[in-house]
C-alpha cells in the first residue's frame, strides 16, 4: 500500500478565512484523508499558516500588537475553526517556525551554490518619512494599466495585473499615507528560474497528463509565458533572514526571504515540526528525501496557487539538486462565488468560517460545500441552495431513514437488533444495488472527483429509502412480523454501512450513527463489496440506541434570517 502525503494550500495569517477558501483547499484534502485513512492507507497530511510578508505585519499594525504575538493570536483562531470543522491535519504547522527557517536557508544555500540565485541592485521604493523600503502592498497608488486608485504595490485587485511597486501612478505608502516617496537602489536576491525553464517543462510534461485539465492548463500557460528570475528577497523586519554565513552583506541590512519562497517550502518544515516532537517514531526525511516511488504526493489548492505549484516550487526544488520530493497529483478548484459574486475577505462579503459554525454543526457545511465542490467551473453559494439541500438530502434522505428504522424497531422490538425472517428477492436487489453504488463512491474517491463521490453517497442513502418504502414495515408489521423484523435489521445494516461510508464527508454524524449500535469491535474499517451485498453483518441480539435526530430541518424562517444577516442576493 503506498503511503499518501497529502497538503493543502497554507491558509495566510490575516484573518478568518471564508467558506471558499475552506472548500477549494483544506476541506477536500481532509475528505480524502479520511478516505485513504480508512481504506488502510498510510497518510500524513499536512497544513500550516502562511505567516510572513507585508500583509502580516500590516494586520499586526493595524491590531496594535507586534507581528510575532499577532501570528501567534491569528494562528490559535485559525486552528480552532479547524477543529471545528473536524479537518484532522497530521500536524497544523507555521511558516515562521525555525524548521522551516533552516529548510529555506539551506534551499537558498543550495541554489546559489548551483548557479540559480544572483545578487542584482534594483530599483526600490523609499519612504523617508516612514525610514524605509516600501515593498509589495507597503505602496498603493494608481494602476498605469486600468487606472484603478487603490492598487497595491505587487498586484492590480480591479484587473489582477501583477505589479512592481515602481508601476504606480501617485504612488503613497500604505504605513503613514506619506507621498514624499523616492527610488534607492538596493540589493536583492534573484533566483535565476529562466535558467530552470527548460527543466521545469520537462517535469511537468512528465507529469501533466495525469493531472485534472485545470491544472495543467494553467501550468501550460505559465510555461509559455516564459519562467522570469524574479526577486526572493525583500526589506522586511518578518521573514526567514538571508543566512549570513552565505550573504554577510544583505543579512546585515536584515532582509528576508520573500514569503512566496519560504511558504511552500514550509510543507517540508511543518512535516519536521510534527516529525520532531516525536522524533524516536516519526521520520519526517522518509517523506519528503529520495522517496520517489513508495510516497504519493497529492497537493489541493485553488486555481490561483496552480503556477506556485506547478512551476515556481517545483523549479525551487529542481534548482536544489537534491532529491526532494515533487508533488504527483495537483487537485485544483475553481472559484466558490457567494450568489454569484466574489467572496472577499477584505470586503467582508460571504460567509466565514467563524461564522458558519456559529449557525449550524461542521457536517452541514462539509456536505453542503464538497458536494457542491467548484470542480469543474466555478460555483455558486446561495442560502437557497444550502438549506434546500439539507432539508432534502441530510435531514430528510440520511436523518430520517435513521430514525425512522431505529425507533419503529425500538417500539415493536426492543432494543436489539431483531431476529427472525430469511433475506428474499427484495434483499437481493437491494445488496446489489448497495454494492454497485458503493463500487462507484470509491471510484470517484479514488479519482479524487468530489461532486460525483457525494452523488453516489447521496444515491446509496436513497436506495435506503426506497427499500424502506418497498417493504414498508409498518403494515408488514401486521401480517408478518418475520417479515418485518428483517427489514428493520436489513435497514440497520443500511444504517450501519452509511456511518462506514458517510466518515470522510459527516465525521460526526458518522460517529453518532455508528455508536447506535453496541459494537464489540467497531474500528473503522471499510466495508467490503461481500458485505455490502449481503448486509448481514450486525447481527440479531445487538444492543441499540435511537441517536438524537441527526440533521434540524432549516425553515423558512432560518432562511430569511440567514439572508438577512448575509447580505444574501446582493452581488
Ligand atoms: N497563503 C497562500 C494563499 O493564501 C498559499 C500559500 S501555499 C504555499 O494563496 F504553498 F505556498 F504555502
Ligand atoms: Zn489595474
Amino acid at each position: 500500500m503506498a503511503r499518501h502525503l497529502i497538503t493543502s494550500a497554507l491558509p495566510y495569517i490575516n484573518g478568518i478565512k471564508h467558506l471558499g477558501n475552506m472548500v477549494g483547499s483544506m476541506l477536500p484534502a481532509d475528505v480524502y484523508s479520511r478516505y485513504l485513512r480508512q481504506r488502510g492507507h498510510e497518510v500524513l497530511y499536512i497544513c500550516a499558516t502562511d505567516e510572513h510578508g507585508t500583509p502580516a505585519e500590516l494586520a499586526a499594525k493595524e491590531q496594535g500588537l507586534p507581528v510575532d504575538e499577532f501570528c501567534a493570536q491569528a494562528h490559535d483562531a485559525q486552528k480552532a475553526v479547524y477543529d471545528g470543522f473536524a479537518l484532522a491535519f497530521d500536524y497544523f504547522g507555521r511558516s515562521s517556525s525555525e524548521q522551516n527557517v533552516e529548510i529555506t536557508q539551506h534551499f537558498a544555500r543550495r541554489l546559489n551554490e548551483n548557479g540559480f540565485i544572483e545578487e542584482r541592485a534594483i530599483r526600490q521604493v523609499y519612504s523617508p518619512t516612514d525610514g524605509r523600503f516600501l515593498p509589495d502592498r507597503y505602496v498603493e497608488g494608481t494602476c498605469p494599466h486600468c487606472g484603478y486608485d487603490k492598487a497595491r504595490g505587487d498586484q492590480c485587485e480591479n484587473c489582477t495585473r501583477v505589479l512592481d511597486p515602481t508601476d504606480l501612478i501617485n504612488p503613497r505608502s500604505a504605513i503613514s499615507g506619506s507621498t514624499d516617496l523616492e527610488v534607492r537602489e538596493t540589493k536583492h536576491l534573484f533566483l535565476l528560474q529562466s535558467k530552470l525553464q527548460h527543466e521545469v517543462e520537462e517535469w511537468v510534461a512528465a507529469h501533466e497528463e495525469e493531472w485534472p485539465q485545470l491544472a495543467a492548463s494553467i501550468a501550460r500557460k505559465w510555461l509559455n509565458e516564459g519562467l522570469h528570475d524574479r526577486a526572493i528577497t525583500r526589506d522586511l523586519d518578518w521573514g526567514v533572514p538571508v543566512p549570513s554565513d552565505t550573504w554577510p552583506e544583505l543579512a546585515a541590512e536584515g532582509k528576508v526571504f520573500y514569503v512566496w519562497f519560504d511558504a511552500p517550502i514550509e510543507y517540508i518544515g511543518a512535516t519536521k515540526e510534527w516529525s520532531d516532537l516525536d522524533p524516536e517514531n516519526r521520520d519526517w526525511k522518509s517523506w519528503w528525501y529520495d522517496v520517489d516511488t513508495d510516497v504519493r504526493y497529492t497537493e489541493f489548492m485553488a486555481k490561483d496557487n496552480v503556477p506556485f505549484h506547478t512551476v515556481m516550487f517545483p523549479a525551487t526544488e529542481l534548482g536544489v539538486r537534491e532529491p526532494w520530493k515533487k508533488v504527483d497529483y495537483v487537485k485544483a478548484f475553481n472559484w466558490l462565488t457567494y450568489y454569484g459574486g466574489k467572496f472577499s475577505t477584505s470586503q467582508k462579503r460571504g460567509v466565514f468560517t467563524d461564522q458558519a459554525l456559529d449557525i449550524l454543526p461542521a457536517d452541514y457545511w462539509r456536505y453542503f460545500l464538497i458536494a457542491n465542490a467548484p470542480e469543474s467551473d466555478d460555483s455558486s453559494f446561495t442560502w437557497e441552495h444550502f438549506t434546500a439541500t439539507v432539508n432534502k438530502d441530510l435531514a430528510d434522505t440520511l436523518g430520517n431513514f435513521v430514525n425512522r428504522v431505529l425507533s419503529f424497531s425500538k417500539k415493536r422490538f426492543g432494543e436489539e437488533v431483531p431476529a427472525g425472517g430469511e433475506p428474499g428477492e427484495a434483499e437481493a436487489k437491494l445488496g446489489e444495488e448497495i454494492a454497485r453504488l458503493l463500487a462507484e463512491y470509491e471510484s470517484q474517491m479514488e479519482a479524487l472527483q468530489f461532486r460525483k463521490a457525494a452523488a453516489a453517497l447521496r444515491a446509496l442513502w436513497s436506495a435506503g429509502n426506497s427499500y424502506l418504502e418497498e417493504k414498508a414495515p409498518w403494515l408488514e408489521i401486521k401480517t408478518d412480523k418475520d417479515g418485518a423484523a428483517l427489514t428493520l435489521r436489513t435497514a440497520m445494516n443500511l444504517i450501519h454501512l452509511y456511518a462506514v461510508v458517510s466518515e470522510p464527508f459527516i465525521p460526526a454524524t458518522s460517529a453518532a450513527m455508528r455508536q447506535a449500535f453496541a459494537l464489540k469491535d467497531d474500528t473503522a474499517t471499510w466495508i467490503t463489496a461481500d458485505e455490502a451485498r449481503t448486509l448481514t453483518a450486525l447481527t440479531p441480539g445487538i444492543p441499540f440506541t435511537v441517536p438524537p435526530v441527526l440533521f434540524a430541518k432549516l425553515t423558512d424562517e432560518d432562511l430569511e434570517t440567514y439572508k438577512e444577516r448575509f447580505g444574501g442576493g446582493a452581488a
